[in-house]
């Protein structure tokens, strides 16, 4: 797990289980670079979730191919408080996306109690209508069902996904 460089005055924590990256993610990662000095990609280690479809090594390498075209992002990994990595971070701020006005309800006491313990406030980016319906588990759920997931995660995404399952299934 790496801090955000001692240089960036406004670095940025963009957290998420990434299982896998969608569009919208990057969307969002790239709104928030060219806002933020320094925006760190955090993939969370042992979601209260499901059993992840990818493991970790292949979450973040994915991230990695996917953002290699900005200088300022950089991609790690945390265990247990976000509120925690974000200090020993030097973070300045918490990066969320917004889909739905359902996200917000949810996001809004996990921002309040993420500020409660560690002091950094959370910044929230629209994410864009394009890729509104857009979720991880909605491309893992249609994948699982045969549909082609390439206009939903980024390239680097969709060349793991069909070594996982090479061709999917007709209609
Ligand atoms: O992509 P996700 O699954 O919506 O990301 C959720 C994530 C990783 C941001 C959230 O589960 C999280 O912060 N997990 C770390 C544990 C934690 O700090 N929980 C308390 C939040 S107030």
């Amino acid at each position: 797990m790496n801090g955000v460089p001692s240089q960036s005055r406004n670095a940025a924590i963009y957290p998420g289980s990434f299982d896998p990256m969608t569009r919208g993610h990057l969307d969002v990662i790239e709104r928030a670079a060219a806002i933020f000095d320094t925006v760190v990609v955090a993939v969370v280690v042992n979601p209260q979730k499901r059993e992840p479809l990818f493991t970790l090594d292949e979450r973040e390498e994915m991230i990695r191919e996917a953002v290699s075209h900005l200088p300022n992002v950089q991609v790690t990994h945390f265990r247990g408080l976000l509120a925690n990595f974000v200090r020993h971070a030097g973070a300045t701020v918490i990066v969320k996306g917004l889909r739905v006005v359902s996200d917000f309800e949810s996001e809004m006491s996990t921002a309040l109690m993420n500020r409660s313990l560690s002091g950094v406030d959370t910044v929230f980016l629209p994410s864009d209508p394009k890729w509104s319906f857009v979720s991880s588990t909605l491309v893992k759920e249609v994948y699982n069902l045969g549909a082609d997931v390439a206009d939903y995660v980024p390239p680097a995404v969709l060349n793991v996904m069909r070594s996982k399952r090479p061709e999917p299934r007709p209609a």
